[in-house]
């Protein structure tokens, strides 16, 4: 005698996914994943992929005891602080030539690239650079010097 009634399946012998049925879940969990994918890359695209550079302006104490005529080079910075008795003044160290830093000496400044000397002042002592060193705003606010690498003054602008 034989029985038309299903024998329940065992759980260690599970009734194999028909591959219809398999290939439906695939591309379902596919799906899933893709959408997923996407929003994480939606979620991370408000951040920024560039960082800010530093501000232009800044604000630098320069020493005391600065003898005249000797440069105070802030860290970081393209720029040289001058005191006299006159003043304040800053100049940029960007070579006027092809854009390196020229860094000071006891002559004034020279460029470590082609060569060119400039003066305390910025004045062009030896080329191939072109053009003098330009001077750049500075600023007192009640003793608080800050200086704006992004504003070149006429050469010769000084800051009590
Ligand atoms: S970059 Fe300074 S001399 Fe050429």
């Amino acid at each position: 005698m034989t029985t038309n009634a299903k024998e329940p399946r065992s759980r260690l012998d599970p009734e194999p996914v028909p591959r219809r049925d398999w290939l439906g879940l695939s591309s379902l969990w596919a799906m899933g994943g893709a959408l997923l994918f996407g929003l994480a890359g939606m979620l991370k695209l408000p951040k920024a992929a560039v960082l800010a550079s530093p501000s232009k302006k800044f604000r630098v104490a320069i020493p005391e005891n600065l003898p005249v005529g000797e440069a105070f080079v802030p860290p970081g910075r393209a720029v040289a602080v001058f005191k006299d008795t006159d003043g304040v003044y800053a100049v940029s160290t960007i070579c006027t030539h092809l854009g390196c830093v020229v860094k000071p000496n006891a002559e004034g400044f020279e460029c470590p690239c082609h060569g060119s000397k400039f003066a305390v002042n910025g004045d062009v002592k030896k080329g191939p650079a072109p053009r003098p060193l330009p001077w750049l705003k500075v600023t007192n606010n009640g003793g608080q010097l800050t200086i704006d690498e992004g504003t070149t003054v006429p050469n010769g602008t000084k800051v009590a």
